[in-house]
């Protein structure tokens, strides 16, 4: 491994190269002090991880050396309110932790642009939001261009959405408000459109090296092997040939995201400035897009290589130095065994993401409901590990994309070789194509009905809120959905809800969808923000009204006990039925989930009075309970506290 000449520590002090120096002694003494500080922790690490990757290129000491320099000058650009939040979360690691929801919404379908989502502040603020998540909001490609997720400026909002000044007048409100913006940070690709692409296709050899080109179609072959598919029907294959440029562009996703190329330094310093710029603009948290696909293996699936990790770490240092107050979240959706990597392992334990998504638990969540059987989430949890200080498992029971049914399959396969059918019989159960099934979604990438792939759909047609005909169903329709709210609040410690779940909104309209560019499944549960029901959510005579409310009861106990803070470690025990969940949390909490469509009676078993509790207050109704023959109500959560 190449070693960095003139970095070393001594005795806590980092050997600063003389530009750096240079740079902090002409800065205002009080930033120059605490960049200083800074620079001490994170400057050895960096110049580590960044020599891993591209120390073997000749200058790279003054690449880096540069990469550093144009950091502090964003450090030292930042807004002085900015400033001052860093100082005060970098006191305090577990900032993110403490009585967090977050919120996911397309700009557009939530509020038409960033300046109505300013309107909706006191709805969040009422739900107890305090991270908000819009979908992509810079500037994207032309339609077709995955929602957003295909950029084609990363240093400029969506022209359609507002310009920068109106991002940058929404974060502070949002902060005065208590909420920090999320914006997806998509690292993996660009557009077609984006400047790098139209260079690389006129010919222009430096940004051809800022993507990942195969020459001939035999190669294209030769990859295709090891690779998976994404978008099996709508994009079949990783590879697009690229006429100008007589040779096939890497993309993973479609065809018009060209995956960047890593291995080029200049991918990495343009990216990472990119993201501070942001930061500058007042985002706080970044959805690392596709972290998983960041490097390319020749031989492998491509997903999840130490170096990708090393990208991250380098990443994470770099806000550390200039924004340390902000939060990285990973967007991997991987098998829970490959996610620990995400936080940092070892001695970078802790030092990578602050936050990932827990897909399987989400998948797991949805196979329970199909199955009325908890068993495939205790498996899921088993394999959860507790994290590093300071980071969160982000849980969910929707997002904007497809319920990816693959990333349950080591847990299946560990249960026996023909487990995976019950992936395809969930798959089948959401689509509406079992029989007894209340669901109204739709099978996505998968054309052939013994293939699984994912589910789209809301979570209100999911859980049959849309299909019920009788009070009876739409009241099961209802605990369906609060108790999967209940068990993502329970576990997580950044817990997000999909714009409109909070009140039960259903899926996108037939017409609305036919009316939208390039066809993609997921518009089922892309709809447009519905302002009739969202109206209700205030009524206790409307079913909006009730999920609202049922909904809010537990977001408010989640925030109220702080002994349900995820910092309190998590497990399961055994209630004796796997029909229902038991959770603990720390040592006085319980949490327990009927998956069951009957009423479930506990009669606890040594497994639950030796290591728990016999009785406790309900959280929600403030009742004292037994647990000794507690009837549990069909697809009810009760939250138990000693
Ligand atoms: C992420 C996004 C998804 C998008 C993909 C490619 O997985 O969540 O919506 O299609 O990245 O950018």
């Amino acid at each position: 491994m190449p070693l960095i000449e003139d970095c070393h520590v001594i005795s806590g002090q980092a050997h600063l190269p003389a530009r750096i120096n240079e740079l902090l002694e002409s800065a205002p003494i009080t930033r120059a002090v605490v960049l200083r500080e800074r620079l001490n922790v994170e400057f050895p690490v960096l110049s580590d991880r960044l020599s891993r990757l591209y120390g073997g290129n000749k200058n790279f000491s003054d690449w880096l050396n540069q990469l550093v320099i144009q950091s502090l000058h964003l450090a030292l650009a930042r807004p002085d309110d900015l400033w001052a939040l860093d100082t005060q979360r970098a006191s305090q690691p577990n900032w993110h932790l403490q009585g967090s929801l977050g919120y996911c919404a397309y700009t557009d379908k939530f509020a038409g642009n960033l300046s109505g989502v300013r309107q909706r502040i006191s709805h969040l603020q009422e739900l107890g939001v305090t991270y908000l998540h819009l979908l992509p909001f810079l500037k994207p490609g032309t339609p077709p261009n995955d929602g957003g997720f295909a950029v084609a400026s990363y240093d400029e909002v969506d022209p359609a959405l507002g310009n920068n000044q109106d991002l940058q007048t929404l974060t502070k409100e949002l902060r005065a408000a208590g909420i920090s913006l999320c914006s997806d940070f998509v690292l993996n690709h660009v557009s077609h459109e984006h400047k790098w692409a139209l260079k690389a296709r006129a010919g222009d050899a430096h940004y051809q090296s800022y993507f990942h080109w195969a020459k001939t179609s035999e190669e294209v072959a030769e990859q295709e092997k090891s690779l998976i598919q994404i978008f099996p029907n709508t994009a079949p294959g990783n590879f697009t040939f690229i006429p100008e440029v007589k040779a096939w562009a890497w993309t993973t996703f479609y065809p018009y995201q060209w995956d960047l190329n890593y291995t080029q330094p200049d991918v990495f310093a343009e990216m990472s400035q990119s993201l501070l710029q942001l930061a500058n603009l007042g985002v706080e948290a970044f959805r690392l897009d596709s972290t998983g696909f960041l490097w390319k293996r020749a031989g492998t699936n491509c997903m999840n290589q130490p170096e990708v990790h090393w990208i991250l770490q380098a990443l994470r240092c770099i806000t550390n130095i200039a924004a340390p107050g902000v939060l990285l979240k990973a967007e991997a959706i991987m098998p829970t065994q490959d996610l620990p990597p995400y936080f940092g392992l070892g001695d970078t334990k802790g030092a990578e993401c602050h936050v990932a998504y827990h897909s399987s638990l989400m998948s797991a969540s949805w196979v329970a409901l199909a199955e009325e059987n908890t068993q495939i989430i205790q498996d899921v949890l088993s394999h959860t590990p507790a994290l590093p200080d300071g980071c969160a498992w982000m849980t969910y029971v929707r997002c904007h994309d497809d319920i990816g049914w693959n990333v349950l399959r080591p847990e299946m396969d560990a249960r026996g070789a023909d487990q995976r059918a019950r992936l395809l019989h969930a798959s089948q159960f959401f689509a509406g194509k079992v029989s007894g099934s209340y669901a109204q979604g739709a099978a996505f990438q998968a054309s052939d009905p013994t293939v699984v792939h994912g589910n789209n759909g809301m979570a209100a047609a999911l859980v049959g809120l849309t299909s019920a005909q009788t009070p009876a169903e739409q009241a099961a329709a209802k605990s369906r959905l609060v108790m999967m709210q209940a068990l993502s609040l329970f576990v997580g410690g950044l817990p997000l809800i999909y714009m409109g779940d909070e009140w039960g909104q259903g899926n996108t309209s037939a017409q609305e969808i036919a009316q939208r560019q390039g066809p993609d499944g997921r518009e089922l549960h892309r709809p447009m923000f519905d302002e009739h029901g969202f109206a209700n959510r205030h009524d206790a005579s409307k079913i909006q009204g009730q999920i609202y409310a049922a909904l809010r009861a537990f977001i408010q106990a989640k925030k109220q006990n702080s002994s349900l803070s995820a910092t309190h470690p998590l497990s399961v025990f055994n209630t004796g039925t796997s029909t229902v969940l038991g959770l603990k949390r720390g040592g006085n909490v319980l949490g327990l989930f009927n998956f069951s469509g009957q009423p479930q009676t506990l009669s606890p078993k040594p497994a639950i009075t030796q290591n728990c509790m016999t009785n406790g207050t309900d959280l929600i109704s403030g009742k004292a309970i037994d647990l000794q023959g507690l009837q549990l109500a069909p697809y009810s959560a009760i939250w138990l506290k000693k």
